[in-house]
């Protein structure tokens, strides 16, 4: 009888370690919200996705080392990993990739309500928050800069060019594409994404 308690017991204690191991997930990623009107016309300015000294720049920022005030890596992590629970993992491509630099830059400046993500706009100057930024995309989209006109993130010798041709035609977004010359085009151009 002894046995089947000590037995019972180990089933119901691993059962709660799986549940408690879940807990650490961050579940199915979700797109964030849209950014309010005042944010949506906010962009990084030109050049600084590319610039190390503005990335550096934004290392101090991040890591306290500008004003011991404002520490994102005490929550973030110095190396992205979170070291607060709850804290926005930027090591994850695929979750940070839904963000725009709009969105991303809204969230820093007015923070994430009912979490620990304060609002960081009476600490931190316009320029500091971008800086901030271009540094932590690092952690999960190095080499990657948020393309305004195409809305999406581009490796950053793609800034500011044409998207592909192909792009729009497999997209979807724009069913007319379809019809159009460009979906007979050959993929050559076809964004890496597709092809994996
Ligand atoms: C006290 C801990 C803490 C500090 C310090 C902190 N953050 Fe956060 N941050 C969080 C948490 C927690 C979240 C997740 C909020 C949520 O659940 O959406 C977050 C989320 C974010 C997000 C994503 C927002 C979203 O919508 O998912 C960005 C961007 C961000 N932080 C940037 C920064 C920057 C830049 C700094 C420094 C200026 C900073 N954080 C400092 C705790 C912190």
């Amino acid at each position: 009888m002894k046995i089947t308690n000590l037995t019972v017991l180990a089933i119901i204690g691993s059962f709660g370690l799986i549940l408690a191991g879940c807990g650490e997930e961050e579940g199915p990623i979700q797109p964030p919200p849209p950014a309010p009107p005042e944010y949506a016309d906010k962009h990084m300015p030109a050049g600084w996705w590319a610039d190390e000294k503005i990335i550096a720049e934004g290392k101090e920022i991040f890591e306290g080392v500008k004003n011991i005030d404002v520490n994102c890596s005490s929550c973030h992590g110095k190396d992205g990993k979170p070291v607060k629970a709850g804290a926005r993992d930027f090591r994850k491509t695929e979750r940070m990739k839904l963000y725009s630099d709009s969105v991303w830059f809204w969230r820093i400046s007015e923070g994430v309500p009912n979490t620990k993500m304060k609002s960081w706009k009476s600490k931190l100057p316009e320029e500091d928050r971008w800086k901030a930024m271009a540094y932590e995309r690092n952690f999960g989209l190095k080499g990657m800069g948020y393309d305004v006109a195409r809305k999406e993130w581009v490796p950053l010798t793609e800034l500011g060019k044409p998207a592909p041709a192909a792009a729009s035609a497999t997209d979807g977004a724009t069913p007319a594409a379809s019809d159009s010359k460009a979906a007979a085009a050959p993929a050559k151009n076809a964004p890496k994404k597709n092809g994996k």
